[in-house]
């Protein structure tokens, strides 16, 4: 049986000048999640936000946050967003040495009973998670190169996705396949068509109406 699609809209394009009148909005909507992505300006050129801001956006909404860690140092940041109670931990392939490091990271994340994710970026091939894939909760597959918004959609996702569907579907675990980047209700459709479950948006979110564009994700792939 096919999981319920989740809408994820990512907080890095809110408008932090109207941040009460945006999450009233994001409230009242069918998203079930919220992206927060960390950026260190090191394995990314960009840097977002800290543990601080996440503390204040809890206190507004009832809505699972998922940090998405862009950051040289997973373990560090591990231990600083744990504190601030999010539903997943997602860090990145690339910025660990070796597949031990991984699975200790993962291992440290379910302890503190939150949900462990991987990400990989476009130019990772999808089998390197082959014989890791049953510490992680969360599988995060980026469409476009990691750092900043509004990027265009890379196509290339679609094969990474539909491989780590029959992976997971293999393996019988249930894993979660999370999108990033470029998605619209377009390239959306195109994801979960392909066996992703979770779908995370910036602009398309919130360069429109909030509320209509997150339902319009998740309409138009029923
Ligand atoms: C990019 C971030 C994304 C970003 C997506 O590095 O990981 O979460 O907010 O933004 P859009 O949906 O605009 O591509
Ligand atoms: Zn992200």
């Amino acid at each position: 049986m096919s999981k319920q699609t989740i809408i994820a809209p990512s907080v890095l394009s809110l408008d932090f000048s109207n941040v009460k009148e945006q999450f009233q909005e994001i409230n009242k909507s069918e998203a079930q999640w919220l992206h927060y992505d960390v950026m260190d300006g090191s394995f990314v050129p960009n840097i977002s936000f800290g543990p601080y801001v996440l503390s204040c956006l809890n206190k507004i909404t009832d809505k699972v946050f998922d940090v998405h860690l862009m950051v040289r140092d997973p373990k560090y940041y591990t231990e600083i967003f744990a504190k601030e109670n999010p539903g997943y931990i997602t860090f990145h392939y690339e910025s660990c040495n070796n597949k031990e490091e991984m699975i200790e990271i993962a291992k440290n994340i379910r302890d503190k009973n939150i949900k462990s994710g991987i990400s990989i970026k476009p130019h990772t091939p999808a089998y390197v998670l082959d014989d890791i894939i049953w510490y992680f909760d969360l599988v995060l597959v980026m469409s476009v190169e990691p750092g900043f918004g509004g990027q265009k959609f890379d196509n290339e996702a679609i094969e990474k996705i539909t491989y780590l569907s029959k992976l997971i579907e293999y393996k019988k675990l249930d894993t979660l396949i999370q999108v990033d980047g470029g998605i619209t209700k377009e390239t959306g459709k195109l994801c979960v068509d392909a066996g992703a479950n979770v779908l995370v948006a910036g602009s398309y979110v919130f360069k429109g109406d909030i509320v209509e564009r997150i339902s319009s994700l998740l309409w138009n792939v029923l």
